[in-house]
């Protein structure tokens, strides 16, 4: 018999002196009673309704939830890509709408200029916002040194794997110095491989950078080895369910996929994204014979 899990809600000393850590640090994002409709054919469709939730500086916040809950929309209209029908948005505490490099965005498609090379991707916003070529150079180099590309500064994103065409999204996005970092599922293209090597990838990066992180993800491990918190939403309409404080110490690494928290908390989170259909419900389901042979499997 294996020991039963703990509470996904149980804290070791140290899980919790983090969590009172991380709270005593400004919120740098503020979402509150954000909603968003879209016109339907049948009426309005509400995407999101009533969202509210802080994140505090240098927080890892991952969103899960089930397909059309309204991720994107959350993301997108925090891009400034998106407006809402009500709610508010603050940064640093002061209310704000639109796109601006202080929201930088990753999203899950490769979304690289494919005429120029790695570094000439990432200095391309520096050189938006007005810095000068020699500087934005040596700016972008720094990036791309921290997301581990040093030798394919110079390389064109159609010679770059999946992977590499990430991190390069990554660099060019923390280029812009964004107080928070928005990641919509970035990985989710990858193979299962490379998608671990990124997660411990992009870990070790926001250790090494003052950045808030808000990750939208579908896969369960993901959020879990991501996130210091997981917001829970759920569809239709689009309503936070729970907000879950993982348990998981840090640093975090792969041998903590099956300790009890991780796995308490996967229980929970199963519970909360996949309920359990009832148990007697297959007794109910008709039998469709395929074939008239009367060949049964069992
Ligand atoms: N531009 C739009 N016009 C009309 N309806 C939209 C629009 N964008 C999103 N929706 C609707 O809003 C709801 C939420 O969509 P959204 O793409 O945010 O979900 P999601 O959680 O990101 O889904 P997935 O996990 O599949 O990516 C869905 O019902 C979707 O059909
Ligand atoms: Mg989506």
């Amino acid at each position: 018999m294996s020991e039963p899990l703990p509470d996904y809600r149980d804290q070791s000393p140290a899980v919790a002196a983090r969590f009172a850590k991380i709270k005593e640090r400004p919120v740098v994002l503020e979402i509150d009673r954000l909603g968003r409709q879209f016109p339907g054919e049948h009426g309005p469709v509400v995407a999101l309704r009533d969202i509210s939730f802080k994140v505090h500086r240098r927080e890892f916040v991952c969103v899960i939830g089930p397909s059309g809950c309204g991720k994107s929309t959350l993301i997108r209209i925090i891009a400034g890509l998106d407006e809402p029908t009500s709610g508010r948005m603050l940064v640093d505490g002061k209310e704000t709408s639109g796109p601006c490099p202080e929201r930088g965005m990753v999203f899950q498609g490769y979304t690289l200029f494919p005429w120029l090379t790695v570094k000439k991707n990432v200095m391309f916003g520096l050189k938006m916002q007005g810095m000068d070529g020699g500087q934005a150079d040596r700016e972008a180099r720094q990036w791309i040194d921290l997301v581990g590309l040093t030798r394919f500064a110079d390389t064109y994103p159609a010679q770059l794997s999946g992977g590499m065409k990430q991190r390069t999204a990554i660099a060019r996005a923390l280029a812009a110095n964004p107080r928070v970092l928005l990641m919509d599922e970035p990985f989710g293209a990858l193979d299962a491989q490379t998608r671990a090597q990124m997660q411990s990838h992009l870990l070790e990066i926001w250790r090494n950078v003052d950045v808030t992180i808000l990750f939208i993800t579908h896969d369960l491990d993901e959020a879990i080895f991501l996130a210091d918190r997981i917001l829970v939403l759920k569809a239709h309409p689009g309503e936070v369910q729970e907000v879950i404080e993982v348990p998981v110490p840090r640093p975090r690494n792969l041998s903590q996929l099956n300790s009890p928290e991780f796995l308490a908390t996967r229980r929970r989170l199963e519970e909360l994204i996949h309920p359990r259909v009832d148990a007697h419900a297959h007794e109910h389901l008709p039998i469709i014979r395929l074939t008239q042979a009367g060949d049964d499997v069992e």
